[in-house]
């Protein structure tokens, strides 16, 4: 498998503990929603579905951080995850993790790394 790079978003986009930005990617065949956040100033990245019940985290656009913004949140029940692993610490899905992404920061962007099929 070959990797590749698809820009997310600016990296300015992503504030430390702030306001996360939505994207879509391809997940074994199907389009599936995701999102990048700022923890600690590193940026990671999860498929936007719950660990509890497969839906998607925020109910309103962007926000996935709780009032602390130290944990993730799941807005429906409750579930938190820590922002560095996506491992739930607390709620219905305690122990289970989010789905993490591969991203990368290069100067002022975000990429989702992605893998490709080789050719060859
Ligand atoms: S659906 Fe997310 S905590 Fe239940």
């Amino acid at each position: 498998m070959a990797e590749r790079e698809r820009l997310i978003c600016a990296a300015a986009a992503l504030p430390d503990g702030g306001t996360g930005v939505r994207f879509d990617l391809d997940w074994h065949g199907e389009r599936a929603p995701a999102f990048a956040i700022r923890f600690s100033g590193r940026v990671h990245a999860y498929l936007n579905r719950c660990a509890h019940v497969p839906i998607e985290l925020d109910w309103m656009e962007g926000q996935f951080y709780d009032f602390s913004g130290l944990y993730l949140i799941c807005s429906t029940h409750g579930a938190m995850y820590l922002p560095e692993t996506g491992r739930c610490i607390g709620g219905p899905c305690r122990g289970a993790t989010l789905t993490k992404l591969a991203v990368a920061e290069h100067g002022d962007s975000i990429y989702l790394i992605e893998d490709t099929p080789s050719h060859g």
